[in-house]
């Protein structure tokens, strides 16, 4: 079988990109810089701190608290420039198909273009196509908040249910639960993405059907988990609502799969459509963001995206010494290829963001857990890093102990805003302050000497000392805002991009969640069967399957 090769024309040669001069400059250079320490680097350049930033879009990058020097940043840099950046940016932006193994274009970028923007694919320019579908979306969540469009036996609907998995619900969740501040407060926003019946259950045991409007979301509308929540939902409607005609008042879809939707039975006259060319885990800001949008308001969502479109053009157009995906991306290249360090843990100090991390672990980790280049070869270097977190201060009391006297290196992406949205007495101060200090303490440490000398005694003195120079980036704004968290996203959508584009493997496909798929399609049946069912897998799951057959009916 012939292996797809890469639209973009590379000027580099085909080679792998441990062998690339700039990578081999990066590994010198890491050689001489290794022993520095951030107390050192800060001593010696009291301007680092205000030097080592980037703004843009109402986000400030402070990586000052990196392990690097300023030659650092100047050969990752030219890394980024060996590996062709600047042509895959404008390749992406370009609509070329970047995602080889899929054949496909990738423009989540395309959903956030103003409508004075030609984007062309397979010559047809696809910027009206969005803003049709925009449109759309606003007039339908005009009418769900204004209350004009009724469910079948005419009450309002005051509960929408977003039912999908993956990209179809971990950035509705995300989104929904940072701009909570700016929702319809009178209406309530659910999420069920889980095939586990608890999750369906437990989110509409509390719900009248008469009030309740569902929104079926899936790329492919094949996806085994949205489609079986999808019939439960449709019988715990039908239970009260008694007629087949409900559906139509009660369902709405959200695919690129007209006859899947349709084969369901929802009417297409109800479906809010999007492209191939938007990935699952990149298409909050489609009409997969129609709960986002009913939830905020169509003119809150055109923020959102207006903070998205000004990320992108600002990745695209800046130089890559400010580039904040750029700098954020190659600094992720430096920590987990040169400090072998294996996690990133994203710290928001906001408790509306506390479903950013999973959000971001789909972007990242679907995006970047790839073992062989684009041509398919295994590749001899560390790709994705893990990433994870949790709200700041809770995690301050839970897994920070590792992070400051551990033996691993967690890089840290501290996010913060300067306003609170819900200001309580000093309680926004408090938590900042927090923000600060951990920044500071992760850097700079105690010494021994320092904690011996504040009378410690000898003995206790290592158990209390920390080493500091453990890395962090910074990010503060000013406000949470719908631009703000569009210019957040973006900004890590970009930064995947970037590490993906260094790394040269594809960021935008995911076959690695298909053979778990596959193997599950074959074991429900034998889970399922009434008989003595042939089982031929290896000794432990055949073992595991027979006692959970034994034992799921309560039998020995
Ligand atoms: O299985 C992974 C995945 O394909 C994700 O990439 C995607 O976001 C999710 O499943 C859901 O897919 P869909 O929106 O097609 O239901």
């Amino acid at each position: 079988m012939s292996r797809p090769t890469p639209t973009t024309r590379s000027t580099a040669p085909a080679q792998g990109v441990t062998e690339r001069a700039a990578w081999k400059a990066l590994a010198e250079h890491y050689q001489a810089v290794r022993g520095l320490h951030l107390r050192q680097l800060f001593a010696d350049d009291p301007r680092r701190g205000e030097r080592l930033t980037a703004e843009a879009a109402g986000i400030y990058l402070d990586y000052s608290k990196n392990r690097i020097t300023d030659e650092t940043i100047r050969l990752l840099v030219g890394l980024a420039e060996e590996c062709d950046l600047r042509e895959r940016i404008t390749a992406m932006f370009r609509g070329e198909r970047i995602n080889v193994t899929e054949k496909r274009a990738v423009l989540h970028t395309a959903l956030r273009a103003p409508e004075t923007e030609r984007i062309v694919v397979d010559g047809i320019d696809i910027v009206p196509g969005v803003h049709a579908v925009l449109n759309r979306m606003a007039a339908f969540s005009r009418q769900v908040r204004s209350g004009a469009w009724r469910g079948y036996t005419g009450k309002r609907i005051r509960n929408i249910i977003n039912i999908g998995i993956g990209g179809s619900d971990l950035g509705p969740v995300m989104a929904y639960e940072a701009l909570r501040y700016y929702s319809q407060r009178d209406m309530t926003f659910r999420f069920v993405s889980n095939v586990d019946g608890t999750d369906f259950e437990e989110t509409t045991r509390d719900l009248d059907p008469e009030e309740t409007l569902f929104i079926i979301c899936s790329k492919t509308f094949t996806t085994l988990e949205t489609l079986t929540n999808a019939h439960p939902a449709r019988a715990w409607s039908l239970r009260k609502l008694g007629d087949e005609r409900a559906v139509r008042r009660h369902f709405v879809a959200v695919s690129t799969n007209a006859d899947g939707v349709a084969a369901f039975g929802i009417d297409t006259a109800n479906m809010f459509g999007f492209w191939d060319w938007v990935g699952g885990r990149y298409s909050m800001d489609s009409a997969i963001g129609l709960s986002t949008m009913i939830a905020i308001g169509p003119e809150n969502f055109r923020a959102l995206l207006a903070g998205f479109h000004a990320m992108d053009r600002h990745f695209r157009s800046a130089p890559f010494e400010q580039n904040l995906p750029v700098l954020m991306g190659m600094l992720a290249v430096w920590n987990s290829n040169f400090l072998d360090a294996q996690t990133v843990a994203v710290l928001p100090y906001e408790q509306y963001l506390k479903r950013f991390p999973a959000y971001l672990q789909q972007l990242t980790m679907e995006s970047n857990g790839k073992h062989v280049t684009l041509d398919g070869t295994r590749v001899a270097w560390q790709t994705g890093p893990i990433y994870w977190g949790e709200p700041g201060t809770n995690g301050q009391h839970s897994f920070y102990q590792l992070i400051h006297q551990g033996t691993k290196i967690v890089p840290c992406d501290f996010i913060g805003f300067c306003q609170a949205l819900n200001p309580i007495a000093n309680q926004h101060d408090l938590l900042m302050s927090n923000l600060f200090a951990q920044t500071e303490a992760l850097a700079f440490g105690k010494t021994e000497d320092e904690i011996k000398d504040e009378g410690t005694p000898e003995w206790l003195a290592p158990h209390r000392a920390f080493e500091g120079n453990r890395p962090s980036n910074t990010l503060l704004i000013e406000r949470l805002t719908p631009e703000t968290l569009g210019a957040l996203v973006a900004l890590y959508e970009h930064s995947v991009f970037t590490q993906g584009t260094i790394w040269n493997i594809d960021s935008f496909d995911q076959w690695g969640v298909e053979l778990g798929k596959v193997l599950a399609q074959r074991t429900i049946p034998e889970l399922e069967s009434t008989g003595e069912p042939q089982l031929e897998h290896d000794s432990s799951t055949n073992a595991l399957i027979r006692r959970y057959r034994g034992l799921k009916n309560g039998r020995p």
